[in-house]
């Protein structure tokens, strides 16, 4: 593999350089990541405690451009704490985060911000009084001779829910209060895409969601990857990511256990890793463990 072909070519997403028949255990191949094709975004050996609790204990994790990166884990597996320090919130203990390759520090999420990176927290953060176009421009806002131009407004907000393809929205000067859960998760994604994301992480984006507006979120993850945002999304919920995800980076006590291309794993296999950090049940991790005693 040499730098030359990298460039030629894109890699397929998420692909190790070893041929990539397997999910990867972690701290062995680590997350794909040459000098040409660098990921998007990419931690490693990220560390941070709380106290006497060590929330995060070595996660790698790599995400390419235009790819959906499905971050799975039980609970207090560290899925939270890890987004929060790609988001700014917290800084870690240790390790490197890259963006495009290149070491960068997120201390705040302004640093975020700057890079492309929208989150999407569970609580949405959108204000419940305030219109969608208000929403999607607050901090934003488009001005015309010193005044909101609320036209301009209005029809960039338009046109984004319609790339999205969000239909069901009435209205788009209705208050967000009005809207559904897959509704208000529409407006929340459309106001990253406006704010010219390259990165969008969602936390359970389908937590508080019936089957439609699942369905809903669903597809407007895939339209983000289409338009090449990346997308990093926390789930619960295994038919959702097979659904929808590129590859699997799996946690187990603040630990990157297993990453890489979703067709490398199955749920069962992927149920495995969450819940023991290990799978007996992938060959080629067992071959793996194998080798190193
Ligand atoms: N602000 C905090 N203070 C102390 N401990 C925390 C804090 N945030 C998270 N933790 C701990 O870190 C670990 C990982 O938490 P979290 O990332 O929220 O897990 P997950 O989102 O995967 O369920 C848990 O043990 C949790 O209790
Ligand atoms: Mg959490």
């Amino acid at each position: 593999m040499t730098p030359a072909d990298d460039a030629s070519r894109p890699a397929p997403a998420g692909r190790e350089a070893s041929g990539g028949a397997q999910p990867a255990p972690a701290g062995r191949a680590g997350p794909a990541g040459t000098s040409s094709g660098a990921p998007l975004l990419e931690l490693r050996g990220i560390t941070k405690h709380f106290g006497a609790v060590q929330a995060l204990d070595g996660v790698d994790l790599a995400v390419e451009e235009g790819q959906v990166m499905a971050l799975v884990g039980d609970n207090g597996a560290g899925k939270s704490v890890t987004i929060k320090t790609i988001s700014g919130i917290w800084e870690p203990d240790d390790g490197q985060v890259l963006w495009k390759g290149r070491p960068v520090v997120i201390a705040h999420p302004n640093d975020a911000r700057d890079l492309g990176i929208t989150t999407v927290y569970q609580d949405l953060a959108l204000c419940d009084n305030l219109d969608i176009v208000q929403n999607m421009f607050l901090g934003r806002e488009k001005l015309r001779h010193r005044l909101l131009d609320e036209d301009e407004m209005e029809k960039a907000a338009k046109a984004t829910l319609a790339d999205l393809s969000v239909t069901t929205i009435r209205s788009i000067r209705q208050p967000v209060a009005s809207l559904s859960g897959g509704q208000r998760q529409s407006v929340a994604v459309a106001k990253a895409v406006m704010a010219n994301s390259k990165l969008v992480i969602l936390d359970e984006p389908t937590a508080a969601l019936g089957v439609a507006q699942t369905e809903m979120v669903l597809s407007l993850v895939r339209r983000l990857s289409e338009q090449g945002v990346a997308v990093l999304a926390i789930s619960h919920n295994l038919n959702d990511v097979f659904a929808v995800a590129d590859a699997i980076t799996v946690l187990h006590l603040g630990h990157t256990v297993a990453a890489g291309p979703i067709a490398n794993f199955d749920s069962q296999v992927a149920v495995d890793y969450m819940t023991t950090g290990r799978s007996e049940r992938d060959a080629a991790s067992a071959a793996l463990a194998t080798e190193t005693e």
